[in-house]
């Protein structure tokens, strides 16, 4: 990906998308280098003790701790009388540094399923592992800083706060951690998903595709441990698509961030790792 494949609404100032996006990146702490062919992990990031199955080159799990799991989750939803259940006894787990994508058609629970995963809402029954903590054990406000500490979050509808620039929205997640002076490193991070002339504009001044880009620096900027992203493609041309993907691949390789994508774009979930079909709230194989 070069920096000219990039859409550059504004026109000027092209920023060098991609590579001003990998500079940025920091190495999290206790993150591994790039994985190397020598690795054997099928090109993602080698874990701290992890250790690679001679045979067939496949991860030797039990060593590793879930970075998330899923046990049992189940959502119902009751509307007077009735009750509809949108989610059944589905389970799934990501280990540090993993590439999952949740594919199924509209109305199937991927959305639910990425919600109950980050702690923004709760299941019916079932429990939810993330980071090593217990969600069900905790209360709103402890589970949105264990969220706030490991994961960045891509909602399907981006959920930019309306009154905030596109600058001011990209730190907030950085103020929620009561850390101040990072305005260039949120610049540049907009400036990588070729939004540097539009730091001062507000999600109505901005077009779907555009915010939903505010929405992935965003997520982005406290280099989350993993990165949930509701279809983050979904509203962009297919040039912009394919650097966003780069993008969340290259925060994978470089800084090991596991991603959890919902995607309706079976070339993008063909490159995760792990994929989980939905159908019906369950789990189809
Ligand atoms: N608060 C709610 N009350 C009642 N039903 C709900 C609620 N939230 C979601 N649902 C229902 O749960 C089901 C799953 O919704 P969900 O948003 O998870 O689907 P999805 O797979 O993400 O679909 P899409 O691909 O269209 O985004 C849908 O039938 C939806 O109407
Ligand atoms: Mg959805």
């Amino acid at each position: 990906m070069t920096p000219s494949n990039c859409r550059n609404p504004g026109g000027t100032g092209s920023p060098q998308i991609g590579t001003r996006f990998r500079c940025g990146i920091r190495r999290l702490p206790g993150s591994t280098s790039p994985a190397t062919a020598a690795d054997n992990t099928g090109g993602r990031t080698r874990l701290p003790g992890e250790r690679v199955d001679g045979a067939g080159g496949a991860w030797n799990r039990p060593h590793v701790q879930a970075l998330l799991a899923l046990e049992n989750l189940t959502k119902t939803y009751r509307s007077g009388a009735s009750e509809l259940t949108v989610l059944a006894d589905v389970s799934l787990s990501v280990m540090p540094g993993e590439t999952c994508a949740i594919v199924g058609p509209s109305g199937s629970g991927k959305t639910t399923l990425l919600g109950l995963g980050a702690g923004l809402d709760i299941p019916t029954s079932g429990t939810v592992r993330l980071a090593g903590h217990d969600l069900g054990s905790l209360d709103e406000d402890a589970r949105a800083r264990v969220r706030n500490q490991n994961v960045g979050f891509v909602f399907q509808n981006f959920q930019l706060l309306p009154t905030l620039t596109a600058l001011e929205n990209v730190l907030v997640p950085v103020e929620l951690r009561g850390e101040t002076g990072r305005r260039r490193e949120a610049t540049e991070m907009l400036a990588g998903v070729g939004l540097g002339d539009r730091l001062h504009h507000y999600p109505v001044q901005l077009s779907g595709g555009e915010q939903q880009r505010v929405a992935l620096a965003r997520a982005f900027i406290n280099r989350p441990q993993l990165l949930f992203a509701d279809e983050p493609t979904g509203n962009l041309d297919g040039e912009t698509a394919r650097h966003i993907v780069d993008m969340l691949f290259d925060l994978n390789r470089t800084a090991g961030t596991a991603l959890v994508l919902v995607t309706h774009d079976l070339e993008l979930a063909g490159r995760c790792g792990q994929i989980v079909r939905l159908r019906n709230g369950r789990r189809a194989e």
